[in-house]
């Protein structure tokens, strides 16, 4: 398994893979990977000729430092697993001096309101460091195609949106969640949680589904207040927010149409671990 560090070294080789006409899967990520990861990964090796895995924890998306500082880091680990996936698989784990340059700066996008919607208002400047860095890294890396879980849906719009802004010829594709077999969905913050809030945890998408047996035949308030209800007696999870949207600009409603496609987003914390779910409606 071949991991570059330098952003020139992998420039060169994307260079010559162009040249041969190779397609490149690209899978962005800050490693602590996980079986989500590897079902993204796994699509880029399916569709692509060569898979790109970033391992890059981008200082610019964390609006809070404790977890920035906290975020594990398991470099070793995630370069052995992707080996027992496969020898096509290319990592690159640069450091930041070579994703930015000496200014570690975000761009402020305008992502058409998508940006201040859910994650958006609770995390300022999240997605402005999300966008810049997958904007150096699209550059750096020049896939055909970039895979995304649906866990991050709001992230995966933006990126959309990032690759019209930018006017990047990259493909954005979007892979449905995957779950531990509690219904948890993965995220690399679960491996902070603590026994108990792991058996307190599937609590967040047995919400969801009821929410979508739900959803049509009970009206969208009576359905945020229900969600706020299921909070009240566990002092292990706290919600931050819970939102029905629609998927096409993330907007909340307050009454259903039939015509449009809706999801449902949820954010809960465990203890100062935020973790954050959705679910398609119809
Ligand atoms: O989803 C993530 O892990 C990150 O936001 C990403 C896309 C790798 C950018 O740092």
């Amino acid at each position: 398994m071949q991991v570059y560090e330098k952003r020139l070294d992998i420039v060169r080789d994307v260079a010559t893979f162009k040249r041969e006409k190779q397609t490149i899967g690209f899978v962005p990520t800050m490693g602590a990977l996980h079986q989500g990861h590897l079902a993204l990964v796994q699509r880029a090796l399916e569709e692509n000729d060569i898979a790109i895995v970033s391992i890059f924890v981008n200082p610019t998306q964390f609006n809070n430092s404790e977890d920035l500082v906290k975020y594990p880091r398991t470099l070793d680990s995630d370069v052995k697993l992707l080996s027992s996936l496969s020898n096509k698989i290319i990592v690159f784990a640069p450091t930041p001096n070579e994703v930015y340059g000496s200014q570690m700066n975000s761009i402020s996008y305008d992502f058409e309101g998508l940006e201040h919607e859910m994650e958006g208002k609770f995390r300022p400047g999240h997605f402005d460091g999300v966008g810049t860095v997958l904007k150096h890294l699209f550059s750096i890396v020049s896939p055909t195609k970039a895979y995304f879980g649906e866990k991050d849906f709001q992230q995966l719009q933006i990126v959309r949106k990032l690759v019209e802004i930018e006017k990047m010829s990259v493909q954005i594709i979007g892979c449905p969640i995957y779950r531990e077999k509690s219904g948890l969905a993965l995220s690399s913050r679960n491996k902070r949680l603590t026994q108990e809030q792991l058996d307190a945890s599937p609590l967040i998408h047995k919400i969801l589904q009821q929410v979508k047996k739900d959803f049509g035949t009970k009206s969208v308030s009576k359905l945020n207040d229900w969600v706020s209800e299921q909070f009240e007696n566990t002092e292990i999870l706290e919600l931050e927010y819970f939102e029905i949207a629609k998927v096409s600009d993330l907007k909340t409603i307050t009454k259903i149409d039939n015509d449009i496609k809706y999801r449902a987003f949820i954010a809960v914390f465990a203890d100062k671990i935020r973790l954050i779910d959705n679910i398609a409606l119809n």
